[in-house]
């Protein structure tokens, strides 16, 4: 079958689709039907099953003696570590680790926060709850301590699970001192906290909340795998959305295996002993998803890198992996082609390596443009394919399905719809444009398997978020257009989401916190165009009158704050302080028009503005800094 008819079998009659999907899993007691749809448009899969991640991702594939076969890679070109975990200890570390949380009060449905660099524990750690039916909350190690606190509060953690230290090319992150920071500031305290210590650091640990992580498992016995209902939350993984609250996507334990396994054998076209790498970071949902889950359940060999594309030590770093894992479908950024294209022009470190095994190179995380995509499929002369979702859907929505047909590749598209998503392209008042015409992209409701049910302790913000601009339909928060040929194209964001190397950030976040200057009477952050990162943020101050700071220190204060408030991966660098900021007559922040003159484009004044001479001032502000 190729993919047209797949997708025309799923449409055709999405339960038998999906009830056919689900036999890939392992079931404590089978599902009696896939949708759930009496609380729609809230909508759960595979309720009724029960079932267990961690039974599919690992002890299946022990059961079925494939233990010893290496389940993880784990390759630090910073330590200049090397290790290979089997199945069979990845089960004996897992079900001891799991047993030790038990006997230290966690159970099913607890929350239990993993802030951990990339390192195989961290796997381990969302594993041992999985196993006991506990739901992880992954905080992201580029965070500083105020979002680690946001998330706590939100999450209500029992325990924390964290490492020591992570490796930046250069710097040592303390993640313990940013912990404790972080515990300290939120209202809701954790019972205790397991560290793993790394050689690079060992933290000073809090007598009676602080348990090493061997102490803590010493004489422990390993426990079996707890089953949970089909709609048990797997875990919350918190994503930026318009305000400077995080989002609190919750995944549904039943949909995600399914569709995870479903995924792996026909987008990537991964199978059990197949070698799959995913360069990204456990902190992400491609880290959830293609890092840990997917691989692991359909019993192939996985890949945790701790390294950049470029610097630990060179540009082949990544070829040079694919090569000595034999890897045959990679996933990574397009932001960390460009870097390694940056140092790589002709790809010399691409012929150094022998890459035989690679099949696909798999791009997402934010628009691949045609020349990034163009330059690999010339140097790497495989199929380079661009494929676009979200954390909240935790697979891909649209994609060139490898594992089903291989798709002529249009560039700039990620291609089509996967089944089980009816992507649709809608106007302001909700009705569905012609092909070819921009509009709002959405998805007509159910939602997959596999995607988010509803937000951490905020159901009516997902409602809000999601749900009700167009009744019927998930929104995205993304604009594009689909083609003739049902390709689809991401234009850009609908709201104030930008997206920095592949990062998702919000710049309203980044705006509360440069408002709370003593000396900025008002502010606005904007995404430009930067030709690594995709986008860069970028910050407009207007100071208070009299106020005594120089402009040049504001700037420094402001850019302080930002990675101080919400860490080093927001990357924000750059700020101008101005007299007045372009508005509309009732007040709103022109920031689109802003970033269309930062960015070069034409523009149209806006109808609605206050003061058209603003727009001039700012133009002239951003010429100043070399941009517009
Ligand atoms: N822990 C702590 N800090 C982190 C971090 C982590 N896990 N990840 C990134 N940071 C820090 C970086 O050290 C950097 O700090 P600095 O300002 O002191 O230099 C900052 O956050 C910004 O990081 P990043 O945006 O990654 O930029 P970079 O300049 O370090 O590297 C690239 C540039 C292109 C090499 C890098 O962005 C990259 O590899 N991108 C791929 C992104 C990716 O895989 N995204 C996942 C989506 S699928
Ligand atoms: P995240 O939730 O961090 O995965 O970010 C999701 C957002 O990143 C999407 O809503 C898009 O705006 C953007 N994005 C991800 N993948 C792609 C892609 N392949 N093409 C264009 N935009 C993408």
């Amino acid at each position: 079958m190729g993919y047209r008819d797949v997708y025309d079998s799923w449409k055709a009659d999405p339960e038998a689709f999906w009830m056919q999907a689900a036999q890939a899993i392992d079931w404590f007691r089978p599902p009696s039907r896939a949708l759930f749809d009496e609380n729609a448009p809230i909508y759960e899969w595979f309720s009724d099953g029960l079932v267990n991640t961690c039974w599919n991702a690992v002890d299946r594939h022990v059961e079925a003696g494939r233990g010893d076969q290496i389940a993880i890679y784990h390759d630090s070109p910073i330590t200049h570590a090397t290790k290979g975990i089997t199945y069979a200890d990845l089960q004996t570390r897992v079900a001891t680790l799991a047993g030790a949380l038990r006997a230290r009060g966690i159970e099913k449905g607890d929350r239990v926060i993993i802030y951990m660099p990339m390192i195989p524990q961290a796997i381990e750690a969302m594993l041992a709850c999985a196993r006991l039916g506990a739901i992880h909350s992954v905080v992201f190690g580029g965070f500083a301590a105020n979002e680690l606190a946001v998330r706590i509060d939100d999450a209500q953690p029992k325990a924390i699970i964290a490492a020591s230290a992570g490796l930046e090319p250069g710097r040592v992150v303390h993640y313990k001192p940013l912990l404790d920071q972080a515990i300290e500031l939120a209202t809701h305290k954790p019972e205790f906290c397991v560290i793993f210590q790394r050689e690079e650091e060992v933290a000073k640990l809090i007598e009676g909340r602080d348990f090493n992580w061997y102490g803590f498992q010493y004489g422990i016995k390993p426990v079996d795998c707890v089953p949970v209902e089909g709609n048990h939350p797997a875990y919350i993984l918190y994503t930026s959305g318009t305000t400077g609250q995080p989002k609190g996507v919750v995944r549904p334990t039943a949909g995600h295996l399914v569709a995870l396994a479903w995924s792996m054998e026909n987008i990537y076209r991964i199978g059990p002993g197949d070698r799959f790498w995913a360069a990204s970071d456990v902190g992400w949902v491609v880290g959830h998803s293609y890092i840990c889950y997917g691989p692991l359940i359909v019993g192939a060999q996985t890949v945790v890198f701790e390294g950049k594309p470029i610097g630990t030590p060179h540009a082949g770093v990544f070829w040079r992996t694919i090569q000595n894992n034999r890897i045959k479908s990679f996933f990574t950024a397009p932001t960390a082609i460009r870097a390694i294209r940056r140092e790589d022009p002709d790809g010399e470190y691409i012929r150094r390596y022998k890459l035989h095994d690679l099949q696909a190179l798999f791009l997402a995380g934010e628009r691949a443009d045609p020349e990034t995509i163009k330059w690999a499929q010339e140097h790497l002369g495989v199929p380079v394919i661009d494929h676009w979702w979200q954390t909240e859907t935790g697979w891909a929505i649209a994609a060139n399905p490898l594992g089903i047909e291989e798709l002529p590749v249009k560039l700039g598209s990620p291609t089509v719809p996967m089944p089980g998503y009816d992507v649709q392209v809608l106007d302001e008042g909700g009705h569905p444009v012609p092909a070819g015409t921009l509009g709002a992209i959405a998805i007509k409701l159910p939602l997959p398997p596999g995607t988010l049910s509803t937000l951490w302790n905020a159901e009516e913000r997902y409602r809000k978020s999601y749900l009700s601009h167009f009744p019927g339909y998930y929104e995205t928060g993304d604009a594009g257009y689909i083609d003739e040929d049902g390709y689809l194209y991401i234009m850009a964001r609908t709201d104030d989401v930008i997206n920095v190397a592949g990062h998702r950030l919000s710049t309203g976040a980044m705006e509360d916190v440069l408002a709370r200057h003593p000396d900025v009477a008002e502010c606005a952050v904007i995404g430009i165009a930067d030709p690594l990162k995709g986008q860069a943020p970028l910050g407009f101050l207007c100071l208070k009158k009299g106020s005594a700071t120089t402009p040049e220190q504001v700037v420094r204060d402001v850019v302080r704050m930002v990675r101080d408030d919400i860490g080093p991966v927001a990357a924000f660098k750059q700020a101008i302080v101005v007299d007045r900021l372009p508005k509309t007559r009732s007040g709103k922040i022109l920031r689109a028009t802003m970033t269309r003159i930062a960015d070069g484009e034409e523009y149209k004044t806006p109808a609605t503005i206050d003061d058209p001479a603003v727009l001039e001032e700012i133009t002239a502000a951003l010429r100043n800094l070399g941009r517009g």
